[in-house]
């Protein structure tokens, strides 16, 4: 019987910090993770850097929610990695703080 709550401690644990984490990369951006998801699966058919569209650009196009490429490409990206790329794309659009200045 000891044993077993333990284990059952234990495993409370275990899916506690596996739920906080989750949680905590829902919510925190990370233009690195942006920028690098956007090369691997939008530059082949995207070249264009993220200053080549402002700020409000960026998020009309993100709440639209459609993409003009074919919605196949979007959907098969989780919707959180989706977000990091548009935060990306968002932190260096053409009025941003810091400018992409090189693709
Ligand atoms: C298979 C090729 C392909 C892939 C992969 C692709 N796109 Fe597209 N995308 C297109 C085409 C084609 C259009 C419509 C023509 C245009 O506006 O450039 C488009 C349009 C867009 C637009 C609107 C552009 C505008 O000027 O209004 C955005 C933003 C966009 N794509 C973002 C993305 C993002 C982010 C990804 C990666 C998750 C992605 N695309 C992946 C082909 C693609």
């Amino acid at each position: 019987m000891k044993t077993t709550s333990k284990i059952l401690t234990a495993l409370l644990l275990i899916i506690f910090a596996a739920t906080a984490a989750v949680a905590i990369e829902g919510s925190s951006k990370d233009s690195k993770k942006g920028k690098y998801l956007y090369k691997k699966n939008c530059k082949a058919c995207h070249t264009k850097p993220a200053n080549s569209k402002t700020m409000a650009q960026w998020q009309r196009i993100y709440d639209s929610g459609e993409h003009k490429g074919g919605a196949e490409a979007w959907e098969k990206m989780s919707k959180e990695d989706l977000h990091q790329i548009f935060f990306y794309l968002y932190d260096h659009a053409a009025d941003s703080a810091q400018p992409e200045t090189c693709g």
